[in-house]
């Protein structure tokens, strides 16, 4: 007996977003599937926002779990459809705590001479005004709600340069003086502004890259293996819950030791 309720104080004490509504952009897949199921299994109300209808999918599988999970489909590239997602999510669950700007897409490497201006657009609009987007409207509902948490997903690539890669670093390390300067704005306003700099971490995105490239990134990961999209999620669930408290305006590097060398 004495058992069964110690269990039950320790599940009520990890459920640190309880009665939190929570938005995941690039849900689907990825880093941002593992955010929403740890987030969800914490108690909170999580929305999907993906450009891909394999969230509706990913939903079905948390649902099974009990969790509390909605899928909107969203285009982050779109204002209309990012304020639709912040609309819909305030109608549904009355409330919005937390947002995960995590949707993002590697880029076509070369050489600057050679940029191609339709893809370095691309990569921007996604990486960089897609979150800004989110941020724009998640702030908006969360000056309703009282204040709230906003992680917004950069790369290590926004603290050290990479050969050929020049826009989605750009783009990543844009995000991270957005992230500080928004925290400084709304410091006084109970909401919360943080990145988490991932290294490599084995999801699709890195699927998509040529294998001799990702060797490479094996190669340069002091850990020596890639990174899982679970320890991402864990430090991003620090981030929005109330334990990180003191933290705005920061930067995480869940790297496996990337950028320490
Ligand atoms: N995987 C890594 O090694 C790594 C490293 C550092 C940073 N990151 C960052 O982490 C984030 C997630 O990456 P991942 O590896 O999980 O990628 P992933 O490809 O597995 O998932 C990305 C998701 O974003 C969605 N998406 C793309 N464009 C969108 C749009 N316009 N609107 C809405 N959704 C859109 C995709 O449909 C997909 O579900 C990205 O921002 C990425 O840059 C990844």
């Amino acid at each position: 007996m004495t058992t069964v309720r110690a269990k039950d104080l320790a599940k009520e004490a990890e459920m640190t977003l309880a009665g939190k509504t929570v938005v995941v952009t690039g849900g689907a897949s990825g880093i941002g599937a593992a955010v929403a199921r740890l987030l969800a299994r914490d108690g909170a109300a999580v929305v999907i926002g993906d450009l891909s209808s394999d969230g509706a999918s990913v939903v079905e599988s948390f649902a099974q779990d009990g969790a509390v999970v909605d899928f909107i489909r969203t285009d982050v590239t779109d204002e209309q459809s990012v304020a639709r997602l912040m609309d819909d999510t305030m109608e549904k669950f009355g409330r919005l705590d937390v947002l995960v700007a995590n949707a993002g897409v590697p880029e076509q490497k070369g050489p600057v001479h050679e940029l191609d201006l339709t893809t370095w657009q691309r990569v921007l609009d996604i990486n960089l005004t897609g979150v800004v987007l989110c941020n724009k409207h998640a702030v908006a509902k969360m000056l309703q709600s009282g204040g709230g948490s906003i992680i917004n997903m950069a790369s290590i690539l926004a603290h050290v340069g990479q050969a050929n890669s020049t826009a989605y670093s750009a783009a990543k390390a844009a995000v991270v003086n957005f992230t500080r300067s928004a925290a400084l704005t709304y410091a006084q306003q109970n909401i919360r502004f943080n990145c988490v700099s991932p290294g490599y971490v084995s999801t699709p995105l890195l699927a998509e890259l040529p294998a001799t490239t990702r060797a490479q990134m094996l190669g340069k990961m002091p850990i020596g293996r890639l990174l899982q999209p679970d320890e991402i999620a864990e430090v991003v669930r620090f981030l929005a819950s109330d334990r990180s408290s003191s933290l705005t305006g920061s930067v995480i590097n869940a790297d496996g030791g990337y950028t320490a060398a």
